[in-house]
Protein backbone atom coordinates (compact mmCIF):
# COMPACT_ATOMS: atom_id res chain seq x y z
CA UNK A 1 0.00 0.00 0.00
CA UNK A 2 1.31 3.29 -0.88
CA UNK A 3 -0.61 4.47 1.89
CA UNK A 4 0.19 8.36 0.39
CA UNK A 5 -3.03 9.91 2.26
CA UNK A 6 -1.59 8.36 5.38
CA UNK A 7 0.39 10.40 7.61
CA UNK A 8 3.91 9.62 8.34
CA UNK A 9 3.12 9.01 11.90
CA UNK A 10 0.59 6.94 11.22
CA UNK A 11 2.18 4.52 8.58
CA UNK A 12 4.11 2.95 11.63
CA UNK A 13 1.39 1.68 13.33
CA UNK A 14 -0.23 0.65 9.63
CA UNK A 15 2.76 -1.79 9.10
CA UNK A 16 2.25 -3.22 12.49
CA UNK A 17 -1.90 -3.44 11.69
CA UNK A 18 -2.38 -6.94 12.36
CA UNK A 19 -6.53 -7.08 12.13
CA UNK A 20 -8.61 -5.08 9.73
CA UNK A 21 -10.12 -3.28 12.43
CA UNK A 22 -6.97 -1.49 13.28
CA UNK A 23 -6.83 -0.87 10.03
CA UNK A 24 -10.10 0.74 10.19
CA UNK A 25 -9.78 2.66 12.78
CA UNK A 26 -6.58 4.78 10.69
CA UNK A 27 -8.36 4.62 7.94
CA UNK A 28 -11.30 6.90 9.96
CA UNK A 29 -8.96 9.23 10.97
CA UNK A 30 -7.70 10.09 7.63
CA UNK A 31 -10.06 9.20 4.67
CA UNK A 32 -11.72 12.37 5.70
CA UNK A 33 -8.57 14.50 5.09
CA UNK A 34 -8.06 12.58 0.98
CA UNK A 35 -8.19 15.94 -0.55
CA UNK A 36 -7.42 18.79 1.91
CA UNK A 37 -3.63 17.89 1.72
CA UNK A 38 -1.97 21.04 2.00
CA UNK A 39 -0.01 21.54 -1.67
CA UNK A 40 3.37 20.95 -1.80
CA UNK A 41 5.44 24.08 -1.58
CA UNK A 42 5.51 24.10 -5.52
CA UNK A 43 5.58 26.67 -8.15
CA UNK A 44 1.53 25.59 -7.39
CA UNK A 45 0.32 29.44 -7.31
CA UNK A 46 1.05 29.84 -10.75
CA UNK A 47 -0.07 26.73 -12.23
CA UNK A 48 -3.52 26.98 -11.02
CA UNK A 49 -5.82 25.10 -13.16
CA UNK A 50 -9.58 24.85 -13.51
CA UNK A 51 -9.39 22.54 -10.58
CA UNK A 52 -8.52 25.36 -8.53
CA UNK A 53 -10.08 27.76 -10.22
CA UNK A 54 -13.63 28.39 -9.18
CA UNK A 55 -16.16 27.65 -11.65
CA UNK A 56 -17.14 31.38 -10.48
CA UNK A 57 -13.50 32.86 -12.21
CA UNK A 58 -14.17 30.71 -15.07
CA UNK A 59 -17.51 32.24 -16.21
CA UNK A 60 -16.06 35.72 -15.11
CA UNK A 61 -13.65 35.10 -17.61
CA UNK A 62 -10.41 35.59 -15.45
CA UNK A 63 -7.94 34.35 -17.60
CA UNK A 64 -5.14 32.43 -15.17
CA UNK A 65 -1.49 32.97 -16.69
CA UNK A 66 -0.58 29.67 -17.63
CA UNK A 67 3.37 29.11 -16.65
CA UNK A 68 4.40 27.78 -20.27
CA UNK A 69 2.98 27.88 -23.18
CA UNK A 70 2.54 23.83 -23.25
CA UNK A 71 -0.54 21.76 -22.19
CA UNK A 72 -2.95 22.86 -19.93
CA UNK A 73 -3.90 19.62 -19.52
CA UNK A 74 -0.32 18.78 -18.11
CA UNK A 75 -0.99 21.52 -15.24
CA UNK A 76 -4.53 20.35 -14.80
CA UNK A 77 -3.21 17.15 -13.76
CA UNK A 78 0.22 17.79 -11.76
CA UNK A 79 -1.43 20.00 -9.80
CA UNK A 80 -3.69 16.70 -9.25
CA UNK A 81 -0.48 15.73 -7.27
CA UNK A 82 -0.36 17.80 -4.96
CA UNK A 83 -3.78 16.30 -3.65
CA UNK A 84 -1.67 13.05 -2.69
CA UNK A 85 -3.91 11.01 -4.67
CA UNK A 86 -2.03 10.38 -7.46
CA UNK A 87 -1.74 6.65 -7.06
CA UNK A 88 1.83 4.81 -7.68
CA UNK A 89 1.85 2.82 -10.58
CA UNK A 90 2.90 -0.81 -10.60
CA UNK A 91 1.05 -4.01 -9.94
CA UNK A 92 -0.66 -4.34 -6.47
CA UNK A 93 -3.36 -6.50 -6.61
CA UNK A 94 -2.82 -8.65 -9.11
CA UNK A 95 -3.28 -12.24 -8.86
CA UNK A 96 0.09 -13.02 -9.05
CA UNK A 97 0.11 -10.89 -6.14
CA UNK A 98 -1.17 -12.46 -2.88
CA UNK A 99 -0.06 -10.37 -0.06
CA UNK A 100 -0.83 -6.78 -0.58
CA UNK A 101 1.88 -4.06 0.37
CA UNK A 102 -0.04 -3.65 3.16
CA UNK A 103 0.75 -6.64 4.96
CA UNK A 104 -2.63 -7.70 5.62
CA UNK A 105 -3.38 -10.99 3.43
CA UNK A 106 -5.20 -10.65 0.00
CA UNK A 107 -8.56 -12.13 0.44
CA UNK A 108 -8.43 -15.40 -2.01
CA UNK A 109 -11.70 -13.92 -3.36
CA UNK A 110 -9.62 -11.33 -5.14
CA UNK A 111 -6.90 -14.22 -6.83
CA UNK A 112 -10.48 -15.82 -8.54
CA UNK A 113 -11.21 -12.62 -9.48
CA UNK A 114 -8.36 -11.34 -11.35
CA UNK A 115 -8.50 -15.08 -13.08
CA UNK A 116 -11.92 -14.51 -14.68
CA UNK A 117 -11.25 -10.94 -15.32
CA UNK A 118 -7.79 -12.10 -17.09
CA UNK A 119 -10.05 -14.39 -18.86
CA UNK A 120 -12.43 -11.89 -20.17
CA UNK A 121 -10.08 -10.29 -22.09
CA UNK A 122 -11.76 -9.41 -26.13
CA UNK A 123 -8.52 -9.04 -28.57
CA UNK A 124 -8.28 -6.81 -31.78
CA UNK A 125 -5.81 -7.67 -34.05
CA UNK A 126 -3.83 -8.52 -31.09
CA UNK A 127 -4.42 -5.96 -28.68
CA UNK A 128 -6.16 -6.32 -26.03
CA UNK A 129 -9.87 -3.61 -26.02
CA UNK A 130 -11.88 -4.11 -23.46
CA UNK A 131 -13.79 -6.58 -21.90
CA UNK A 132 -16.39 -9.35 -22.44
CA UNK A 133 -19.58 -8.72 -20.68
CA UNK A 134 -20.18 -12.34 -19.44
CA UNK A 135 -18.20 -15.00 -19.83
CA UNK A 136 -20.80 -17.40 -20.40
CA UNK A 137 -21.54 -18.91 -23.95
CA UNK A 138 -23.06 -15.42 -24.71
CA UNK A 139 -21.44 -13.47 -27.49
CA UNK A 140 -18.07 -11.51 -27.32
CA UNK A 141 -19.75 -8.15 -26.73
CA UNK A 142 -17.57 -5.83 -25.07
CA UNK A 143 -20.21 -3.06 -23.74
CA UNK A 144 -19.16 0.69 -22.95
CA UNK A 145 -20.28 1.00 -19.34
CA UNK A 146 -19.60 -2.46 -18.24
CA UNK A 147 -15.87 -1.90 -19.30
CA UNK A 148 -15.57 0.77 -16.42
CA UNK A 149 -14.74 -1.04 -13.58
CA UNK A 150 -12.72 -3.40 -15.80
CA UNK A 151 -10.82 0.03 -16.78
CA UNK A 152 -10.58 1.15 -13.38
CA UNK A 153 -9.39 -2.28 -11.93
CA UNK A 154 -6.66 -2.25 -14.61
CA UNK A 155 -5.95 1.22 -14.28
CA UNK A 156 -5.24 0.98 -10.07
CA UNK A 157 -2.57 -2.60 -10.94
CA UNK A 158 -0.82 -0.60 -13.41
CA UNK A 159 -1.67 -1.80 -16.23
CA UNK A 160 -2.98 1.06 -18.74
CA UNK A 161 -2.67 -0.06 -21.87
CA UNK A 162 -5.77 -1.74 -22.18
CA UNK A 163 -7.55 1.21 -21.36
CA UNK A 164 -6.27 3.93 -23.83
CA UNK A 165 -6.82 0.94 -26.46
CA UNK A 166 -10.44 1.09 -25.22
CA UNK A 167 -10.87 4.75 -25.62
CA UNK A 168 -8.86 5.11 -29.24
CA UNK A 169 -11.07 2.00 -30.40
CA UNK A 170 -14.70 3.17 -29.18
CA UNK A 171 -13.58 6.96 -30.30
CA UNK A 172 -12.75 5.53 -34.58
CA UNK A 173 -16.42 4.01 -33.92
CA UNK A 174 -18.01 7.59 -32.57
CA UNK A 175 -16.91 8.85 -36.09
CA UNK A 176 -18.88 6.28 -37.32
CA UNK A 177 -22.46 7.32 -39.56
CA UNK A 178 -25.07 6.05 -37.55
CA UNK A 179 -28.49 5.04 -38.44
CA UNK A 180 -31.73 3.42 -37.03
CA UNK A 181 -34.24 2.48 -39.33
CA UNK A 182 -33.82 5.57 -41.67
CA UNK A 183 -32.96 8.30 -38.95
CA UNK A 184 -29.37 9.13 -38.54
CA UNK A 185 -28.08 9.29 -34.64
CA UNK A 186 -26.03 12.69 -33.88
CA UNK A 187 -22.07 12.50 -34.79
CA UNK A 188 -20.71 12.41 -30.86
CA UNK A 189 -22.96 8.91 -29.93
CA UNK A 190 -20.98 6.40 -28.25
CA UNK A 191 -21.55 3.35 -29.09
CA UNK A 192 -23.71 1.19 -25.73
CA UNK A 193 -21.09 -1.81 -26.96
CA UNK A 194 -19.03 -3.10 -29.76
CA UNK A 195 -17.81 -6.64 -30.76
CA UNK A 196 -14.87 -8.11 -32.71
CA UNK A 197 -15.81 -9.83 -36.22
CA UNK A 198 -13.59 -12.89 -37.06
CA UNK A 199 -13.60 -13.44 -40.98
CA UNK A 200 -11.37 -16.61 -41.09
CA UNK A 201 -11.15 -16.51 -44.95
CA UNK A 202 -9.43 -13.32 -45.28
CA UNK A 203 -7.96 -13.76 -42.36
CA UNK A 204 -9.24 -10.47 -41.00
CA UNK A 205 -10.94 -8.94 -37.91
CA UNK A 206 -13.28 -5.83 -38.17
CA UNK A 207 -14.94 -4.15 -35.17
CA UNK A 208 -18.69 -4.03 -35.40
CA UNK A 209 -20.59 -1.32 -32.85
CA UNK A 210 -24.53 -0.77 -31.44
CA UNK A 211 -25.26 2.41 -30.90
CA UNK A 212 -28.52 0.97 -30.16
CA UNK A 213 -29.80 0.02 -33.46
CA UNK A 214 -30.02 -3.81 -32.55
CA UNK A 215 -30.29 -3.36 -28.88
CA UNK A 216 -33.53 -4.47 -27.16
CA UNK A 217 -35.97 -2.13 -27.08
CA UNK A 218 -33.70 0.31 -29.21
CA UNK A 219 -32.55 2.18 -26.47
CA UNK A 220 -30.15 5.28 -26.17
CA UNK A 221 -26.59 4.61 -24.81
CA UNK A 222 -26.97 8.45 -23.25
CA UNK A 223 -24.46 7.19 -20.41
CA UNK A 224 -22.03 5.78 -23.31
CA UNK A 225 -20.24 8.73 -24.10
CA UNK A 226 -20.18 10.46 -20.09
CA UNK A 227 -17.96 7.15 -19.10
CA UNK A 228 -15.51 7.52 -22.09
CA UNK A 229 -14.65 11.09 -20.91
CA UNK A 230 -14.86 9.93 -17.32
CA UNK A 231 -12.33 6.94 -18.28
CA UNK A 232 -9.78 9.65 -20.30
CA UNK A 233 -9.71 11.60 -17.58
CA UNK A 234 -9.47 8.75 -14.89
CA UNK A 235 -6.31 7.27 -17.38
CA UNK A 236 -4.54 10.60 -17.51
CA UNK A 237 -5.05 11.15 -13.82
CA UNK A 238 -3.81 7.47 -12.80
CA UNK A 239 -0.83 7.37 -15.39
CA UNK A 240 0.14 11.28 -15.68
CA UNK A 241 0.05 10.92 -19.25
CA UNK A 242 -1.54 13.45 -20.77
CA UNK A 243 -0.80 12.90 -24.75
CA UNK A 244 -3.83 10.53 -25.03
CA UNK A 245 -5.78 13.40 -23.65
CA UNK A 246 -3.94 15.83 -26.04
CA UNK A 247 -4.65 13.88 -29.40
CA UNK A 248 -6.60 16.19 -31.62
CA UNK A 249 -8.83 13.09 -32.55
CA UNK A 250 -9.45 13.01 -28.83
CA UNK A 251 -10.56 16.48 -28.13
CA UNK A 252 -12.13 16.69 -30.93
CA UNK A 253 -14.48 13.16 -29.33
CA UNK A 254 -15.08 15.04 -26.22
CA UNK A 255 -16.15 17.99 -28.38
CA UNK A 256 -18.55 15.99 -30.61
CA UNK A 257 -20.17 15.00 -27.26
CA UNK A 258 -20.52 17.93 -25.45
CA UNK A 259 -22.40 19.28 -28.36
CA UNK A 260 -24.90 16.29 -28.11
CA UNK A 261 -25.51 17.80 -24.19
CA UNK A 262 -24.69 21.32 -24.36
CA UNK A 263 -27.07 22.12 -27.40
CA UNK A 264 -29.84 24.66 -26.75
CA UNK A 265 -33.55 24.03 -27.00
CA UNK A 266 -36.44 23.98 -25.78
CA UNK A 267 -35.72 22.94 -22.31
CA UNK A 268 -36.69 24.95 -19.17
CA UNK A 269 -34.11 23.13 -16.95
CA UNK A 270 -30.77 22.43 -17.22
CA UNK A 271 -30.92 18.91 -16.48
CA UNK A 272 -30.58 16.60 -19.55
CA UNK A 273 -33.68 14.94 -20.93
CA UNK A 274 -33.91 11.33 -21.73
CA UNK A 275 -36.10 8.48 -22.96
CA UNK A 276 -36.13 5.37 -20.68
CA UNK A 277 -33.54 2.65 -20.71
CA UNK A 278 -30.66 5.87 -21.47
CA UNK A 279 -28.25 4.50 -18.58
CA UNK A 280 -27.26 1.01 -16.52
CA UNK A 281 -31.18 0.73 -16.50
CA UNK A 282 -31.41 0.08 -19.92
CA UNK A 283 -35.50 -1.36 -19.80
CA UNK A 284 -38.06 0.49 -19.45
CA UNK A 285 -38.48 1.34 -15.81
CA UNK A 286 -40.34 4.66 -15.65
CA UNK A 287 -36.37 6.10 -15.73
CA UNK A 288 -37.40 8.71 -18.83
CA UNK A 289 -37.02 12.41 -17.91
CA UNK A 290 -34.60 13.49 -16.40
CA UNK A 291 -33.20 11.12 -14.59
CA UNK A 292 -30.65 10.96 -11.70
CA UNK A 293 -28.49 8.40 -13.19
CA UNK A 294 -27.97 10.62 -16.05
CA UNK A 295 -28.03 13.98 -14.26
CA UNK A 296 -24.45 12.59 -12.05
CA UNK A 297 -23.08 11.54 -15.01
CA UNK A 298 -23.36 14.24 -17.02
CA UNK A 299 -22.03 16.89 -14.62
CA UNK A 300 -19.46 14.08 -13.67
CA UNK A 301 -18.52 14.24 -17.14
CA UNK A 302 -18.61 18.09 -17.38
CA UNK A 303 -15.94 18.39 -14.71
CA UNK A 304 -13.35 15.74 -16.36
CA UNK A 305 -13.84 17.82 -19.78
CA UNK A 306 -13.27 20.73 -17.83
CA UNK A 307 -9.93 19.53 -16.95
CA UNK A 308 -9.37 17.62 -19.97
CA UNK A 309 -9.86 20.12 -22.56
CA UNK A 310 -7.16 21.97 -24.53
CA UNK A 311 -7.30 25.81 -23.94
CA UNK A 312 -7.16 26.98 -27.87
CA UNK A 313 -10.08 28.28 -29.45
CA UNK A 314 -12.29 25.46 -30.06
CA UNK A 315 -11.47 24.25 -26.38
CA UNK A 316 -11.89 27.60 -24.77
CA UNK A 317 -15.47 27.63 -25.97
CA UNK A 318 -16.51 24.83 -24.83
CA UNK A 319 -14.97 25.50 -21.21
CA UNK A 320 -17.21 29.00 -21.15
CA UNK A 321 -20.29 26.63 -21.77
CA UNK A 322 -19.15 23.95 -19.24
CA UNK A 323 -18.78 26.46 -16.96
CA UNK A 324 -22.51 27.62 -17.26
CA UNK A 325 -24.14 24.67 -17.39
CA UNK A 326 -22.34 23.24 -14.26
CA UNK A 327 -23.43 26.69 -12.86
CA UNK A 328 -27.09 26.40 -13.51
CA UNK A 329 -27.09 22.10 -12.90
CA UNK A 330 -25.53 22.00 -9.32
CA UNK A 331 -28.20 24.65 -8.38
CA UNK A 332 -31.04 22.87 -10.13
CA UNK A 333 -30.40 19.24 -8.23
CA UNK A 334 -29.01 20.39 -4.97
CA UNK A 335 -32.22 21.94 -4.66
CA UNK A 336 -34.88 20.16 -6.32
CA UNK A 337 -33.70 16.68 -6.37
CA UNK A 338 -32.58 16.72 -2.41
CA UNK A 339 -35.01 15.12 -0.22
CA UNK A 340 -34.57 14.88 3.47
CA UNK A 341 -37.42 14.68 6.42
CA UNK A 342 -37.72 18.56 6.68
CA UNK A 343 -37.85 18.75 2.49
CA UNK A 344 -40.59 15.62 2.38
CA UNK A 345 -42.36 17.63 5.65
CA UNK A 346 -42.43 20.73 3.16
CA UNK A 347 -43.92 18.71 0.35
CA UNK A 348 -46.22 17.27 1.95
CA UNK A 349 -47.77 20.72 2.97
CA UNK A 350 -47.14 22.03 -0.55
CA UNK A 351 -49.88 24.36 -2.25
CA UNK A 352 -50.68 23.77 -5.45
CA UNK A 353 -51.30 25.53 -8.44
CA UNK A 354 -49.21 28.57 -7.67
CA UNK A 355 -48.01 31.18 -10.41
CA UNK A 356 -44.87 33.40 -11.07
CA UNK A 357 -41.44 33.92 -9.52
CA UNK A 358 -42.70 33.56 -6.12
CA UNK A 359 -43.73 29.91 -6.13
CA UNK A 360 -42.25 27.49 -3.58
CA UNK A 361 -43.99 24.54 -5.44
CA UNK A 362 -41.90 25.35 -8.77
CA UNK A 363 -42.75 21.89 -10.26
CA UNK A 364 -46.60 22.07 -9.12
CA UNK A 365 -46.27 18.68 -7.29
CA UNK A 366 -49.50 17.42 -5.86
CA UNK A 367 -48.69 15.96 -2.24
CA UNK A 368 -51.11 13.04 -2.77
CA UNK A 369 -48.47 11.76 -5.61
CA UNK A 370 -46.30 10.98 -2.39
CA UNK A 371 -45.91 7.14 -2.09
CA UNK A 372 -46.81 5.58 1.18
CA UNK A 373 -43.36 4.05 1.38
CA UNK A 374 -41.18 7.27 1.33
CA UNK A 375 -42.63 8.11 4.93
CA UNK A 376 -41.22 4.87 6.54
CA UNK A 377 -37.97 4.61 4.55
CA UNK A 378 -36.64 8.40 5.01
CA UNK A 379 -34.83 8.38 8.58
CA UNK A 380 -34.32 10.89 10.73
CA UNK A 381 -30.94 11.84 9.51
CA UNK A 382 -30.00 11.38 5.85
CA UNK A 383 -31.31 12.40 2.80
CA UNK A 384 -30.57 11.67 -0.67
CA UNK A 385 -30.71 12.61 -4.81
CA UNK A 386 -34.36 11.45 -5.76
CA UNK A 387 -34.65 9.27 -9.33
CA UNK A 388 -36.43 12.62 -11.59
CA UNK A 389 -37.67 15.61 -11.12
CA UNK A 390 -40.64 17.40 -13.73
CA UNK A 391 -43.57 19.06 -14.15
CA UNK A 392 -45.79 17.74 -11.64
CA UNK A 393 -43.52 14.40 -11.25
CA UNK A 394 -41.20 13.38 -8.53
CA UNK A 395 -39.91 9.82 -8.57
CA UNK A 396 -38.73 9.60 -5.21
CA UNK A 397 -37.03 6.07 -5.81
CA UNK A 398 -33.62 5.74 -4.43
CA UNK A 399 -30.93 4.75 -6.92
CA UNK A 400 -27.74 3.75 -6.20
CA UNK A 401 -25.28 5.06 -8.98
CA UNK A 402 -26.60 8.38 -9.42
CA UNK A 403 -26.15 9.41 -5.71
CA UNK A 404 -22.91 7.70 -5.81
CA UNK A 405 -21.63 9.62 -9.07
CA UNK A 406 -23.23 12.95 -7.22
CA UNK A 407 -20.37 12.02 -3.93
CA UNK A 408 -17.74 11.13 -6.35
CA UNK A 409 -18.17 14.11 -8.45
CA UNK A 410 -19.23 16.55 -5.78
CA UNK A 411 -22.62 17.39 -7.31
CA UNK A 412 -23.65 16.65 -3.90
CA UNK A 413 -22.15 19.14 -1.08
CA UNK A 414 -20.22 17.42 1.72
CA UNK A 415 -23.42 17.87 3.95
CA UNK A 416 -25.47 15.95 1.17
CA UNK A 417 -22.91 13.67 0.48
CA UNK A 418 -22.43 12.78 4.53
CA UNK A 419 -26.08 12.73 4.65
CA UNK A 420 -25.99 10.11 1.77
CA UNK A 421 -23.67 8.26 4.11
CA UNK A 422 -26.36 8.37 6.70
CA UNK A 423 -29.47 7.08 4.87
CA UNK A 424 -27.14 4.34 3.85
CA UNK A 425 -26.06 3.59 7.04
CA UNK A 426 -29.82 3.70 8.93
CA UNK A 427 -31.28 1.83 5.93
CA UNK A 428 -28.95 -1.34 5.16
CA UNK A 429 -31.13 -3.61 5.51
CA UNK A 430 -32.83 -1.63 2.79
CA UNK A 431 -30.66 -0.92 0.38
CA UNK A 432 -27.64 -3.93 1.28
CA UNK A 433 -29.34 -6.70 2.62
CA UNK A 434 -27.91 -9.37 2.14
CA UNK A 435 -26.19 -9.21 -1.09
CA UNK A 436 -25.02 -5.50 -1.98
CA UNK A 437 -26.41 -3.43 -3.52
CA UNK A 438 -29.76 -2.31 -4.55
CA UNK A 439 -30.10 -0.40 -7.74
CA UNK A 440 -33.19 1.19 -7.19
CA UNK A 441 -35.57 0.92 -4.29
CA UNK A 442 -38.54 0.20 -3.91
CA UNK A 443 -39.43 -2.07 -6.59
CA UNK A 444 -42.65 -1.37 -8.00
CA UNK A 445 -45.36 -4.11 -8.01
CA UNK A 446 -48.90 -5.13 -9.06
CA UNK A 447 -50.45 -2.36 -11.25
CA UNK A 448 -48.15 0.20 -11.22
CA UNK A 449 -45.35 -2.60 -12.54
CA UNK A 450 -47.55 -3.26 -15.27
CA UNK A 451 -48.11 0.21 -15.91
CA UNK A 452 -44.28 1.51 -15.52
CA UNK A 453 -42.65 -1.38 -17.23
CA UNK A 454 -45.42 -2.80 -19.84
CA UNK A 455 -45.46 -5.65 -17.64
CA UNK A 456 -42.08 -6.87 -18.43
CA UNK A 457 -41.31 -10.23 -16.94
CA UNK A 458 -37.61 -9.64 -16.72
CA UNK A 459 -38.36 -6.91 -14.36
CA UNK A 460 -40.80 -8.52 -11.33
CA UNK A 461 -40.54 -6.94 -8.65
CA UNK A 462 -37.15 -7.27 -6.67
CA UNK A 463 -35.83 -8.92 -9.17
CA UNK A 464 -33.27 -7.07 -12.06
CA UNK A 465 -33.18 -3.49 -12.25
CA UNK A 466 -36.44 -3.34 -10.11
CA UNK A 467 -34.94 -3.45 -6.94
CA UNK A 468 -32.34 -6.16 -7.74
CA UNK A 469 -29.24 -6.12 -6.32
CA UNK A 470 -25.81 -5.97 -8.41
CA UNK A 471 -22.62 -6.43 -7.23
CA UNK A 472 -20.99 -3.98 -9.35
CA UNK A 473 -22.05 -0.91 -7.84
CA UNK A 474 -19.76 -2.15 -4.96
CA UNK A 475 -16.99 -0.36 -6.21
CA UNK A 476 -19.33 2.89 -6.69
CA UNK A 477 -20.33 2.23 -2.74
CA UNK A 478 -16.71 1.87 -1.93
CA UNK A 479 -15.76 5.44 -3.29
CA UNK A 480 -18.24 7.01 -2.26
CA UNK A 481 -17.51 5.80 1.26
CA UNK A 482 -14.21 6.69 1.17
CA UNK A 483 -14.58 9.79 0.03
CA UNK A 484 -17.23 10.81 2.78
CA UNK A 485 -14.26 8.84 5.02
CA UNK A 486 -16.16 6.05 6.22
CA UNK A 487 -14.54 3.06 5.13
CA UNK A 488 -16.11 0.89 7.03
CA UNK A 489 -19.28 0.86 5.22
CA UNK A 490 -17.76 -0.56 2.18
CA UNK A 491 -15.62 -3.11 4.17
CA UNK A 492 -18.87 -4.49 5.64
CA UNK A 493 -20.91 -4.52 2.53
CA UNK A 494 -17.37 -6.45 0.52
CA UNK A 495 -17.73 -8.68 3.55
CA UNK A 496 -21.03 -10.12 2.51
CA UNK A 497 -20.11 -10.29 -0.92
CA UNK A 498 -17.42 -12.07 -0.41
CA UNK A 499 -19.04 -14.49 1.38
CA UNK A 500 -21.17 -15.85 -1.89
CA UNK A 501 -19.47 -14.39 -5.29
CA UNK A 502 -17.21 -17.29 -5.95
CA UNK A 503 -19.72 -20.04 -4.79
CA UNK A 504 -22.50 -18.58 -6.87
CA UNK A 505 -20.03 -17.92 -9.96
CA UNK A 506 -20.33 -14.31 -10.19
CA UNK A 507 -23.95 -13.80 -11.11
CA UNK A 508 -25.34 -10.28 -12.49
CA UNK A 509 -27.72 -9.67 -10.36
CA UNK A 510 -29.60 -10.93 -7.13
CA UNK A 511 -33.41 -11.06 -6.49
CA UNK A 512 -35.24 -10.87 -3.70
CA UNK A 513 -35.79 -7.97 -0.63
CA UNK A 514 -32.67 -9.12 1.12
CA UNK A 515 -30.98 -9.99 -2.20
CA UNK A 516 -30.45 -13.20 -0.87
CA UNK A 517 -31.64 -15.18 -4.53
CA UNK A 518 -29.24 -15.16 -7.34
CA UNK A 519 -31.48 -13.55 -9.85
CA UNK A 520 -33.88 -15.78 -12.12
CA UNK A 521 -32.13 -14.62 -15.49
CA UNK A 522 -29.03 -13.19 -13.88
CA UNK A 523 -26.05 -14.20 -16.44
CA UNK A 524 -22.95 -15.96 -14.70
CA UNK A 525 -19.20 -15.50 -14.92
CA UNK A 526 -20.75 -11.70 -15.43
CA UNK A 527 -17.29 -9.51 -15.57
CA UNK A 528 -18.51 -6.31 -14.37
CA UNK A 529 -19.12 -8.36 -10.52
CA UNK A 530 -15.80 -9.29 -11.13
CA UNK A 531 -14.25 -5.85 -11.86
CA UNK A 532 -16.30 -3.94 -9.38
CA UNK A 533 -15.13 -6.45 -6.03
CA UNK A 534 -11.77 -5.83 -7.61
CA UNK A 535 -11.90 -2.23 -7.48
CA UNK A 536 -13.80 -1.97 -4.36
CA UNK A 537 -10.95 -4.59 -2.52
CA UNK A 538 -8.33 -2.51 -4.13
CA UNK A 539 -9.44 1.12 -3.17
CA UNK A 540 -9.89 -0.34 0.09
CA UNK A 541 -6.52 -1.68 0.27
CA UNK A 542 -4.88 2.00 -0.97
CA UNK A 543 -7.06 4.51 -0.96
CA UNK A 544 -5.30 6.96 -2.73
CA UNK A 545 -6.91 5.25 -5.91
CA UNK A 546 -9.88 7.56 -4.78
CA UNK A 547 -8.18 10.22 -7.11
CA UNK A 548 -8.43 8.03 -10.39
CA UNK A 549 -12.59 7.95 -9.54
CA UNK A 550 -13.39 10.87 -7.72
CA UNK A 551 -13.48 14.82 -8.06
CA UNK A 552 -12.82 17.05 -5.72
CA UNK A 553 -15.23 20.16 -4.27
CA UNK A 554 -15.15 23.22 -5.93
CA UNK A 555 -14.75 24.96 -3.06
CA UNK A 556 -16.09 28.71 -4.34
CA UNK A 557 -19.07 27.02 -5.18
CA UNK A 558 -21.53 28.85 -2.98
CA UNK A 559 -23.86 27.27 -0.77
CA UNK A 560 -27.98 27.35 -1.57
CA UNK A 561 -30.56 28.66 0.37
CA UNK A 562 -33.02 26.31 -0.12
CA UNK A 563 -36.53 27.33 -1.01
CA UNK A 564 -37.97 26.73 2.88
CA UNK A 565 -35.78 29.33 3.94
CA UNK A 566 -35.41 27.87 7.20
CA UNK A 567 -31.78 26.16 6.33
CA UNK A 568 -28.70 26.50 4.04
CA UNK A 569 -26.22 23.97 3.17
C1 LIG B 1 -27.82 -5.65 -18.96
C2 LIG B 1 -27.70 -4.41 -18.11
C3 LIG B 1 -26.87 -3.37 -18.79
C4 LIG B 1 -25.53 -3.95 -19.18
C5 LIG B 1 -25.74 -5.18 -20.06
C6 LIG B 1 -24.46 -5.91 -20.37
O1 LIG B 1 -28.66 -5.41 -20.02
O2 LIG B 1 -28.95 -3.92 -17.82
O3 LIG B 1 -26.72 -2.27 -17.94
O4 LIG B 1 -24.75 -3.00 -19.83
O5 LIG B 1 -26.59 -6.11 -19.42
O6 LIG B 1 -23.95 -6.50 -19.21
Amino acid sequence: MSSINVDVSLKGSLKDADTLRDLAEIEEMDFSRIFDRPPRPLNMDRQRSCDERSLSELSAGVTIPSPRPSSRIENNFRLFDHLNCSSSPGRRSGFNTPISQTGVETHPTMAEAWEALRRSLVYFRGQPVGTIAALDNSEEQVFVRDFVPSALAFLMNGEPEIVKNFILKTLRLQSWEKKIDRFQLGEGVMPASFKVLHDPVRNNETLMADFGESAIGRVAPVDSGFWWIFLLRAYTKSTGDTSLAEKPECQKGMRLILSLCLSEGFDTFPTLLCADGCCMVDRRMGVYGYPIEIQALFFMALRCALLLLKQDEEGNEFVQRITKRLHALSFHMRSYYWIDLKHLNDIYRYKTEEYSHTAVNKFNVIPDSLPEWIFDFMPVRGGYFIGNVSPARMDFRWFCLGNCIAILSSLATPEQSTAIMDLIESRWEELVGEMPLKVIYPAIESHEWQIVTGCDPKNTRWSYHNGGSWPVLLWLLTAACIKTGRPQIARRAIELAETRLIKDNWPEYYDGKLGRFVGKQARKCQTWSVAGYLVAKMMLEDPSHLGTVALEEDKQTKPLIRRSNSWTF
